[in-house]
């Protein structure tokens, strides 16, 4: 491997495993036009560690591009000092995925009053001042998850069950819209019963281990859990199988990773997933674009897909797993 190909190597690893990052995508930093930085909410989750991965391979294909990724450690104090400092760096332009919606607020204006172009990835603000918003659909996502869980429970008109919905952040948009999508149709079905009030598992599969494991110990009927995203259904199904149950119930969960959410369902662990593809490669291509002086437009969705055993195996080969 030639010298820079290392160092490119090198840059690369070190801005997934460091707080604050460079990549040294081939030139020199003086060389570089535009300095991007990307404020990133958390690199724990795997959905999160994919999104940079993500971001890191585009940007290796703008040599012009140097990549500033923050990591705000899941914390919205942390993430708020990261994007000031992006801001204090003069970024060209800033790509943000907030931890939750309020907290991010301000500083996403602070950029924009600076004259930063805003891409706001994944999870929004409360502001529609930014540049452009890149993100999958996430009522859609929860009215697909919906329609298949009165499948699962017996269909549309007959469906009846017991079912745990875990939340995610309850400050996010997603979990907001994954809920509504979902209900719209479930809450057609009067066989359907919710066993949990609002109870948020804030994305993390142990929070929703403990949640679940409570339900379980309060209900002697659970028939459908909703997670509202894979790490959550999974914490869900491992309660479930310490406790001897989890060939009574169907978990539904959303991300799709392949290593990940559809490995899950291929086991037979989950019984479906939905795709939530990382705003990572579209999110950079558009700051880039805006750049270069084009249009972008104000939103940008990405697409989903049902994962079931029908089509996981296909999956996971299409991905070479
Ligand atoms: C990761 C994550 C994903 C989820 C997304 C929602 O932090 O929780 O699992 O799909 O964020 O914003």
């Amino acid at each position: 491997m030639k010298r820079r190909e290392l160092l490119k190597l090198a840059g690369l690893t070190a801005a997934l495993l460091t707080t604050t990052a460079m990549l040294a995508g081939g030139a020199d930093a003086q060389d570089k036009k535009w300095k991007i930085g990307f404020s990133q909410v958390t690199t724990i989750e795997p959905w999160r560690a994919q999104f940079n991965k993500d971001i890191l391979a585009e940007a290796a294909k703008h040599p012009e591009v140097e990549l500033i990724i923050t990591d705000g450690e899941d914390k919205t104090e942390k993430q708020v000092a990261d994007v000031e400092n992006l801001i204090r760096q003069e970024v060209d332009s800033l790509l943000v995925s907030p931890k939750e919606s309020a907290g991010l607020t301000g500083v996403v204006q602070q950029a924009i009053d600076a004259k930063i172009p805003v891409f706001v990835l994944d999870r929004n603000v409360e502001t529609n001042d930014y540049t452009q918003f890149v993100g999958g659909d996430n009522k859609l996502i929860g009215r697909a998850a919906g329609e298949y869980a009165v499948e699962l429970l017996g269909g549309k008109g007959k469906a009846a069950g017991n079912v745990v919905e875990i939340w995610g952040g309850m400050g996010t948009q997603p979990a907001h819209d994954r809920h509504d999508g979902f209900h719209e149709f479930t809450d057609k079905e009067p066989g359907i019963k919710y066993l949990l009030d609002q109870q948020s598992g804030d994305w993390k599969q142990d929070q929703a281990y403990n949640i679940m494991a409570t339900a379980l110990r309060n209900n002697e009927k659970i028939d459908l859990v909703y997670g509202h995203n894979d790490p959550m259904a999974y914490g869900a199904y491992l309660a479930a199988k310490d406790a001897g149950r989890e060939k009574d119930i169907k978990f539904i969960g959303i991300d799709g990773l392949p290593n990940e959410g559809v490995q899950l369902v291929a086991n037979g662990e989950l019984t479906a997933t939905f795709t939530y593809v990382t705003p990572g490669a579209e999110g950079l291509r558009q700051a880039i674009k805006f750049l270069n002086g084009e249009k972008v437009e104000k939103t940008i969705t990405l697409p989903t897909q049902k994962i079931t055993k029908e089509n996981a195996a296909q999956i996971l080969k299409d991905n070479g797993l």
